[in-house]
């Protein structure tokens, strides 16, 4: 059955957003589920302390039950409530990096519903550093699941068009509160033991992780290759856009052989590119993602660009690698799920 979807849009924390953010607030107490934009991507919300509420983001995005969702909480001292311990490590991160895009994975106390977890004896944990999000947890005090506001599978939502485009009809409401800033999701790093395991790369990187804790971190990829991955949302497809994307991993000349092989086949080629890039193909389909040197832009613009290619418009699309260092590592994450195949020299 469809569902009437509320609309509100956000822009200075006036009395009017006040009251806008009141209305989602009192959805989420009545178990109906609500987007609301983060600092990473916009996420779908539900009281996490009520199984139906829960429930229906599954439904709603077309999730499998199986993979967990972060919870989200205003304060620190909120983190508290839901676990056993916080590790010298998790504490470390929390100082360092909360409000902002990292999510700790700890001990469940069990206060959590069920489902948020999958059945899993740990939960993540997050701060959101925007302003809307800050606002509506505090509203509320109460711990809200939310897994990006995208249909299972899609790019994560990086502005309010986009969980229209995906969800409208099928959720309570969509708090608009503009373009999210960082482009990519949280940081999920394992706390539970203690050395830092990142299970997901994310807005904060590897690097500033092993600054803070001053203890090397475990490479993700050795996670992905087990059959049980730690963070379970690691085994599916992910970010895919409506047409096949190709990571194209070579130099110029390369990627313009690509593009021209495909073209004699008759296919229209779509490409996402840096600009540094952009300037050295011929090709007429090209959407520039940022500067090589600018990760935060690139980070930024993934999303939208995955999701401005359009089947009636491309036969597939060509990507850009880049270098696994820094954001880079979150962004080839992305890239890499999103991508049907890799193509090198
Ligand atoms: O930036 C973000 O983290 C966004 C915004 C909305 O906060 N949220 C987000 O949620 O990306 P989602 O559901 O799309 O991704 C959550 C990831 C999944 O890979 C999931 O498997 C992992 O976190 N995860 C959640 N709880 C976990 C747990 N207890 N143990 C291991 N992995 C967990
Ligand atoms: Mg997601």
């Amino acid at each position: 059955m469809k569902k009437e979807t509320k609309y509100w849009v956000v822009a200075n924390m006036d009395e009017n957003d006040q009251q806008a953010i009141e209305e989602a607030a009192t959805l989420l107490k009545q178990h109906e589920v609500v987007a609301f934009p983060t600092e990473t991507v916009y996420g779908l919300g539900a009281d996490a302390t009520n199984q139906e509420a829960v429930a229906r983001i599954f439904t709603a995005k077309g999730r499998p039950s199986d993979n967990p969702l972060i919870v989200h909480v205003a304060h620190p001292e909120q983190i508290e409530r839901y676990v056993t311990e916080i590790t010298p490590l998790a504490e470390k991160l929390i100082n360092a990096f909360m409000p902002g895009p990292i999510t700790v994975i700890l001990p469940s106390n069990g206060k959590i519903a069920e489902n948020v977890t999958a059945g899993l004896d740990t939960i993540g944990v997050r701060i959101p550093d925007h302003i809307v999000a800050r606002t509506l947890l505090e509203k509320l005090d109460l711990p809200v699941a939310a897994p990006s506001a995208n249909t299972s599978g899609k790019p994560s939502p990086t502005s309010a068009i986009h969980v229209y485009q995906d969800l409208n009809g099928k959720i309570a409401g969509i708090v608009d509160g503009g373009p999210t800033g960082v482009g990519v999701e949280s940081t999920v790093v394992d706390c539970t033991g203690d050395l830092p395991v990142i299970l997901r790369p994310g807005g904060i990187t590897q690097e500033q992780i092993e600054q803070v804790t001053g203890i090397m971190s475990v490479d993700t990829t050795i996670s992905e290759q087990i059959d049980q991955p730690k963070a379970p949302g690691m085994k599916y497809n992910h970010y895919e856009p409506d047409a096949p994307l190709w990571l194209i991993d070579g130099d110029e000349t390369f990627f313009q052989n690509q593009i021209d092989a495909l073209t004699k086949e008759g296919k229209k080629v779509g490409i996402m590119v840096s600009q540094e890039l952009a300037m050295k193909l011929d090709a007429s389909n090209v959407k520039i993602l940022g500067s090589q040197d600018d990760l935060k832009t690139i980070a930024y613009s993934l999303y939208e660009t995955l999701r401005a290619f359009k089947k009636t418009d491309v036969d597939i699309i060509l990507s850009e690698t880049f270098i696994k260092q820094g954001l880079g590592q979150a962004i080839m994450n992305r890239l890499e799920k999103a991508a049907s195949q890799k193509v090198s020299p």
